[in-house]
Order: structure tokens, then sequence, then C-alpha cells
């Protein structure tokens, strides 16, 4: 038996729920995984709330394959991320064997009708969502890893990012921009990150210059930065793409992961993980393993129906250092 986290219709937190179902088998060229632990993304919550533009996003995706638009909707599992242990392996699998530790995320448009799902302690992948982890790599690191690290190798590879380049990042505490501002400095890059300031020694310690948002954060960032800026990448939303423009930047050297029309219109580029490479996650396991690259890992919740649902909630103030964790093997 397996309990996975699922739900029946759109809501807050109070739609989720636990239950035991039968773990399956996998198929060709799957995996199935008994899952050690999972990190949450912002995005799993958008999908289980039925955000308007997760749901056009999924509709979408719908239209290219239409045989899934006629399967049920309901119930559907959350989650992408997970580290865990493979405890079977379909036909045609070569690469991965039972017993390997695995760390992956479960890809696909958010919304459409999968409905695959990381919070389960069994769970099926196809080969190419998963990495093999490396040793040295902690269990919970290992969990955080799918999203972000492919978001932001995305990202930085959009803008090209590189040796010499002064980048200004928003939501530089976050998930996906604790991972970013390292991978950038990794890169050679001067990193300028925006946070609010209970954030500026962590971002220190990430080797980041750091600039408190809010009103000013302009005449912030043009005192911080050691020389002109020359590329932004916008993890938050709102108006730091106005903020790059207002920089001098074109619009190819302006990124953003939560785009607006507005944005989009005037030229910055919408990425993250739509840009993210076969291997960039295995790239990001291996720095984390080596200690160059840090996970902040703000808290992990047991697997239990309550915790889950005040992990969700504490995700949701869109104040979390780093990244939520659920212990799903420990009980
Ligand atoms: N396009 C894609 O492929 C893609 C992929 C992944 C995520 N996303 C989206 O990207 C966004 C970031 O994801 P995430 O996982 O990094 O989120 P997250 O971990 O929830 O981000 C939280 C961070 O945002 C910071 N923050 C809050 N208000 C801010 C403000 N006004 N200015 C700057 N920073 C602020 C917080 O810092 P303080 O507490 O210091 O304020 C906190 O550290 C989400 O909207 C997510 O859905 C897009």
């Amino acid at each position: 038996m397996s309990r996975v986290i699922q739900y029946r219709r759109f809501g807050g937190t109070e739609v989720l729920e636990m239950v035991d179902t039968t773990a399956e088998e996998p198929g060709l060229g799957e995996v199935r995984i008994r899952v050690e632990a999972a990190g949450l993304n912002p995005m799993d919550e958008k999908v289980f709330h039925g955000a308007p533009p997760v749901r056009v996003v999924g509709f979408v995706a719908a239209l290219s394959k239409p045989a899934e638009w006629f399967s049920p909707k309901f119930p559907k599992r959350v989650g992408h991320d997970f580290v865990g242990t493979i405890d079977a392996v379909g036909s045609q699998v070569n690469d991965f064997a039972v017993g390997d530790v695995v760390l992956g995320t479960l890809r696909g448009a958010p919304g459409a009708k999968t409905k695959r799902g990381s919070l389960a302690e069994s769970l099926i992948a196809p080969v190419d969502d998963v990495v093999h982890k490396p040793e040295s790599l902690s269990i919970e690191s290992a969990a955080t890893l799918g999203v972000s690290a492919q978001t932001a190798c995305g990202a930085l590879r959009e803008i090209d990012v590189r040796s010499g380049d002064v980048v200004v990042i928003s939501a530089a505490a976050g998930g996906v921009g604790s991972l970013a501002v390292q991978l950038a400095t990794h890169r050679g890059a001067t990193v300028i990150g925006i946070a609010g300031e209970s954030n500026a020694d962590f971002l220190r310690s990430l080797g980041v210059i750091p600039v408190a948002h809010g009103a000013g954060v302009k005449d912030r960032v043009l005192a911080a930065a050691p020389g002109p800026v020359t590329k932004i990448l916008d993890c938050y939303g709102g108006e730091y793409v106005k903020l790059g423009f207002s920089l001098g930047l074109r619009g190819s050297t302006i990124g953003t992961l939560v785009p607006s029309p507005k944005a989009i219109l005037r030229g910055a580029r919408f990425t993250g993980s739509r840009h993210a490479q076969p291997g960039d996650l295995e790239e990001v396991a291996a720095l984390v393993a080596s200690g160059a690259v840090k996970t902040a890992i703000a808290r992990a919740y047991p697997f239990e129906i309550a915790a889950v649902r005040e992990a969700f909630t504490e995700l949701a103030t869109g104040h979390v250092r780093g990244k939520l964790v659920i212990d799903i093997a420990a009980r």
C-alpha cells in the first residue's frame, strides 16, 4: 500500500486528503520509487488551487493530447520533486536498477491532466524524470532540487549569465532564487540579490550583495552595484521587469519566471524550467554534493495530512527562506 496526498476539487489546503492506494507497477521506460522525501514548490499549490493561469496552461496542454481531455479529472495528486529508492523497474529501463537512490521531478505542464504527484509513499516516474543521487548529497537537500535547479539553470541559460555580468536577482532568498544566485556566482557573475532585510546575512553567506525590497529599490541597487547592471532575473513578478528596463536593460537581458502580458509585450523573456536541458539537474546535484552550492531548508514536516496542510500554508506566506520539505519515509 502507499499513502498519497490527493484532491477531488480545486480549493485551499482543506481539499487535500491523505488516502491509501495500491502501489502501481512501472510500465515501459518507467521506474517505481519508494519516496523518502518531497520538496514543495509554489506551483504545487497553484495547481490544487486551480489558479486560472494554471488551468489555461492545462487546457492548452490537453489540446495536444485530446484523449486526455476525456479522462476523469479527479482525484489528482500533488507535488513534483522527490528523492527515494527504486523498488521496481519497467521494461526497457537500462540505466537504473532496484536499490538505486534517485532524485527527480515529475515533469509535465502544470494543470495538465496528469494525476501524478510526489507527495506519496510510492510513485511511478519515467526514467527521463530521475537522476542518480550523489552519495554525499543528503536526502533532504536532494528532495528540494528538481524544479528549482531546472528553473534556475534554464533561466540563467536564457539570459546568458556569464563571467563579468552584474546580475540582479529578485526573490533571491527563495527556492529558485537561492540556487540561481549561487549558480550565477559560480559562473563568475557578481550578483545583487533582492530580498527582505532579514535575509541580508543569509544572502551574504551565499556570496551575494543584498538589497532590500520595497520603495526605493532602484536607488539601493544602483548604490550597491560595483558597475553597470548587465542582466536581471526576476523570480518574483510584479515590478521587477520594470526595474530592469529602468536600469537601462534590453528585453533580452531581462528574464522573468512570473511574466505579465505587459512584461512580455515590452520584450522581457519568460523563462525558467521551459529552458532547462537534460543534465541540468545532475549538474546541480553534483555541485550541492561537492559543497560548492548550498541548499537552504527552512523546515521539514512529517507526512501527515495536518502537517502537509500546514506546510502549504507556510509556503503561501511567500516568505520561506529556501525550501520546505515533507519527510515521507520518517513516521
Ligand atoms: N517559470 C518557471 O519555470 C517557474 C519555475 C518555478 C517557480 N516559478 C515561480 O517563481 C516564483 C518563485 O518561486 P520560488 O520557488 O523561488 O518561490 P518561493 O521560494 O516561495 O519565494 C519566496 C521568496 O520570495 C521573497 N520575496 C517575497 N516578497 C518579495 C518581494 N516583494 N521582492 C523580492 N522578493 C520577495 C521572499 O523573501 P523575503 O521573505 O525576504 O521577502 C522569499 O525568500 C513563484 O511564483 C513560482 O511559482 C516559475
